[in-house]
C-alpha cells in the first residue's frame, strides 16, 4: 500500500452494521459456519477438515508450534516469544558499500547517497545459499515515507528529491557471511546491488515490443527503466528471485492535458498522482507526454541476484496488474505454475501456467521458462446452500481468442490480453475477491493458502456479492482461502476451496462472523492478513497489515504482528508483535530454519511516533529483523 492508501484503509470507521450484513450474520452465524461437515472433506486432505479440526485445537497444543504465545502489543517494540533472540540485520538507509554516506536522521541523505543504501520500507525478500559461509538475501523496498525522508516531509519537492524516491525503491540485493554469532550483512560484498526505479530492465513474453509498450525513449518497447513499489516476491528453483510491483498507478499524473482511457482508469490511473510528485519533475512520469509508460509498469521482475551485472527481465506472460506475490511451484509433471494475486478491492486470482518443463540437471534451460504459458484467473462457486464456507472453482483461460477475449471485445492480442489482464478477467466472468494478497503453497501437501486482506467496498451496493470465499460485507477484518487442486495437480482446471480462517474481533462481536472463526480468540486475534509463507515443515506463517488504532473493532489487536498456523489442527498462535505504527512484511527462512528473517515496515508512518529501531530521538527505520532461538533450535518447532 501506499501511504496515502493505507490512511484512506485505517481511517474506516466502522459504526453500524448496515442491515445486508445482518442478514448474513443470521443465516450464517458463526457457530453454524463452525459447526458444518467438514471443509473440503469430500478429499482426503491432512485427513480431517481444519475447520472441524480447529475445534479440537482449542483443547490442546500443536505438536507443530512449539513456542509461547506473545501477547498483543502496543510497545514501540519488536517483542519475540521467550526462548528466543530478535537482531537487526539492516536498516533504510545504511550502506551497502564502505564508499557510501552513513544514514542521517531526519532525512539528511541525498538522492547520490540513497542510491548505495538500503532502500526504505523493506517488504518480501528471499534467502539464496551460495555456500556454507555465504548468501543472498533479495529484498524488496516498496515505497517511501515522505514525512520521514525529507526534512519538509514531501510538502517542498524538488527534482532531487524524486531523484531520492526513485532511488529508495526496487530491490537491495545483500551479501551475508555466517559468523560465530550467526548470519551478518557483508557491506562490500560481491553480490551486493541496489535496483531501483531507473536500472535499465529487459521485456519479456508476448507483450515485448507491443505498441502500448513502446515510448519515445524506447520506441521498440523491449526496455523499460527500472521498477519501483515491490511489494512482494518470489523465488524459483533455477536460483533467480521475482519482485513484483503492485501500486505503480499512484506514481503517474499529468500537469497538461491527458486523456485517460477506459483501461488506465481499471488500473487507477488518472490525471492526479498519489500524492508522490514525480510527474511535474521527471517528464516520463507524465501520462500527456509518456502516455504509455504506465503501461511498462505493473510486471513481475525477474533478477538473478548471483550475477550483479545482469539485466532484470520483465516478465509480461504473468499479466499486468497490482501484483502482491508470485507464489512458484513446480507441478508433478515439471510445468512451472506461479499464483498471483492482484491487490484492490475486487480484484482477482491468477495463475501462470508454463508451456515448458522445468530442467533441475540445466539451470540455465529454465531462463526463460516464464516468458511462454497460459495465464489464468480463478471464479468460485457461491458457498453451499448450508451456509458452509466452502464450494468449487475453476480457472478461467486468459488467451486471446477464447472465452470472449476477441476484438469485438476489446482484445486484438495476447499482448493486449496481459496488458488489460483486469478487463480480460472481467470478461470472462472471473470473481471479485477482498484484496488477493500473498499466496503461499504447502511444502509436501497440494494445497495452496491466499490471504484476503480485508474490503470494505465488499457488499451488494458495489456489486460485490457477498459470497463464496467473501462472506462478509464491509470486511475490515480478512480472511484466509484454502484451495485443493483437482486430483492434487497445479496444472488442474478446477479446484475445491474453503476458508481456513476469518479473522476477527470475539471480544466486539458475539454470534457472527465479524466475531471471527472458531480457530480465533481473545488471546491470538488479529487484522488483515497479509504477508504468508511456509517453513519446510509446513508451519504457516502470517503476518499482518492491519488496523493497529486497538481501539473500536480492533480493541485489544495492538500493533501489526506475526502469528504462526498450523494447517492440520488449524490452530492459531502469535509469534512476535512489531513496534508503533509499522507493518510486519517479509519473511524468508536460512535452509537449516533456524534463522528467520522478518521486515518491519515503516514504523513511525505518518509521524506516529516510533523510534524503532535504535530509539532515543532517531528517525523511525524500516528495518531487516534475524530472529533465533537461544538453544539453537528451529524456528517455530
Ligand atoms: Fe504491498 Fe498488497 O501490499
Ligand atoms: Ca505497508
Ligand atoms: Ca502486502
Ligand atoms: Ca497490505
Amino acid at each position: 500500500m501506499s501511504q496515502f492508501e493505507l490512511k484512506d484503509e485505517q481511517n474506516h470507521p466502522r459504526t453500524q452494521v448496515p442491515e445486508f450484513t445482518q442478514i448474513v450474520e443470521q443465516s450464517l452465524s458463526r457457530r453454524r459456519f463452525l459447526g458444518g461437515a467438514a471443509a473440503l472433506g469430500a478429499v482426503a486432505f491432512f485427513s480431517a477438515s481444519p475447520l472441524s479440526r480447529a475445534m479440537a485445537a482449542a483443547t490442546g497444543r500443536s505438536p507443530l508450534l512449539g513456542f509461547d504465545a506473545v501477547p498483543a502489543s502496543t510497545a514501540d517494540a519488536f517483542v519475540v516469544p521467550p526462548g528466543y533472540k530478535a537482531e537487526r540485520l539492516i536498516s533504510w538507509g545504511d550502506p551497502l558499500f564502505s564508499n557510501v554516506a552513513d544514514f542521517i536522521n531526519g532525512g539528511g541523505n541525498s538522492a547520490a547517497d540513497q542510491l548505495g543504501q538500503f532502500g526504505d520500507n523493506n517488504d518480501g525478500m528471499s534467502f539464496f545459499p551460495v555456500d556454507d559461509s555465504t548468501a543472498i538475501l533479495a529484498i524488496n523496498n516498496e515505497y517511501c515515507n515522505y514525512e520521514l525522508m525529507f526534512p519538509h516531509q514531501g510538502k517542498q519537492m524538488t527534482a532531487a528529491d524524486v531523484k531520492k524516491a526513485q532511488a529508495a525503491q526496487g530491490v537491495s540485493v545483500l551479501t551475508l557471511k555466517k559468523t560465530a554469532d550467526g548470519w551478518r550483512f557483508a557491506k562490500d560484498g560481491k553480490y551486493n546491488r541496489r535496483i531501483h526505479a531507473n536500472t535499465p530492465m529487459a521485456i519479456g513474453g508476448p507483450a515485448k515490443g507491443h505498441a502500448l509498450l513502446q515510448t519515445s525513449a524506447d520506441p521498440r518497447g523491449e526496455r523499460a527503466l527500472g521498477t519501483f513499489n515491490n511489494c512482494a516476491n518470489g523465488m524459483t528453483p533455477w536460483g533467480t528471485y521475482l519482485t513484483c510491483e503492485e501500486n505503480v498507478n499512484g506514481y503517474f499524473g499529468s500537469t497538461g492535458q491527458a486523456e485517460i482511457t477506459p483501461a488506465q482508469a481499471r488500473y487507477g490511473i488518472g490525471t492526479e498522482d498519489a500524492g508522490w510528485q514525480w510527474h511535474p519533475f521527471d517528464e516520463r512520469f507524465d501520462l500527456a507526454k509518456y502516455p504509455n509508460e504506465c503501461n511498462r509498469f505493473g510486471w513481475v521482475v525477474e533478477i538473478d541476484p548471483k550475477d550483479p551485472s545482469s539485466t532484470p527481465i520483465k516478465r509480461t506472460a504473468l499479466g499486468r496488474f497490482k501484483h502482491e506475490n508470485a507464489e512458484l511451484v513446480i507441478d508433478k509433471d515439471g510445468h512451472v505454475v506461479v499464483y498471483l494475486g492482484d491487490d484492490e478491492r475486487g480484484e482477482h486470482l491468477y495463475r501462470f501456467v508454463s508451456d515448458g518443463k522445468f530442467n533441475p540437471g540445466n539451470p540455465d534451460a529454465n531462463r526463460d521458462l516464464l516468458d511462454k504459458g497460459t495465464l489464468y484467473v480463478a471464479r468460485f462457486n457461491a458457498a453451499a446452500n448450508n451456509g458452509e464456507l466452502k464450494g468449487k472453482g475453476e480457472w478461467l483461460e486468459l488467451t486471446f481468442g477464447k472465452n470472449g477475449l476477441t476484438p469485438e471485445n476489446g482484445f486484438n492480442s495476447q499482448a493486449e490480453v496481459l496488458i488489460h489482464a483486469r478487463l480480460a478477467a472481467t470478461q470472462v466472468g472471473a470473481t471479485t475477491m477482498d484484496r488477493p494478497e500473498w499466496v503461499a503453497a504447502h511444502p509436501t501437501e497440494p494445497v495452496v493458502f491466499c490471504t484476503l486482506t480485508n474490503n470494505k467496498n465488499r457488499g451488494v451496493k458495489n456489486n460485490q456479492p457477498v459470497d463464496g470465499p467473501n462472506p462478509r460485507a464491509e470486511n475490515h477484518y480478512g480472511q484466509i482461502l484454502r484451495w485443493q487442486p483437482a486430483n492434487g495437480r497445479h496444472t488442474a482446471a478446477d479446484f475445491d476451496w474453503d476458508l481456513f480462517l476469518l479473522a476477527g474481533n470475539p471480544t466486539v462481536h458475539q454470534n457472527s462472523l465479524y466475531a471471527g472463526s472458531a480457530n480465533i480468540n481473545a488471546d491470538n486475534m488479529f487484522n488483515s492478513p497479509d504477508g504468508i509463507g511456509f517453513d519446510k515443515a509446513g508451519r504457516l506463517w502470517i503476518q499482518t497489515d492491519g488496523n493497529y488504532s486497538n481501539q473500536g473493532d480492533f480493541a485489544g489487536q495492538g500493533n501489526n504482528q506475526m502469528l504462526c498456523a498450523d494447517p492440520a489442527t488449524g490452530e492459531v498462535r502469535r509469534f512476535l508483535t512489531g513496534p508503533i505504527a509499522c507493518e510486519i512484511t517479509g519473511l524468508t527462512f536460512s535452509p537449516d530454519q533456524k534463522t528467520l528473517f522478518v521486515g518491519v515496515q515503516h514504523p513511525g508512518e505518518d509521524l506516529a511516533g516510533s523510534h524503532f529501531p535504535l530509539g532515543g530521538d532517531s528517525t523511525p527505520r524500516s528495518s531487516v529483523m534475524m530472529i533465533t532461538r537461544k538453544d539453537g533450535g528451529i524456528i517455530g518447532a
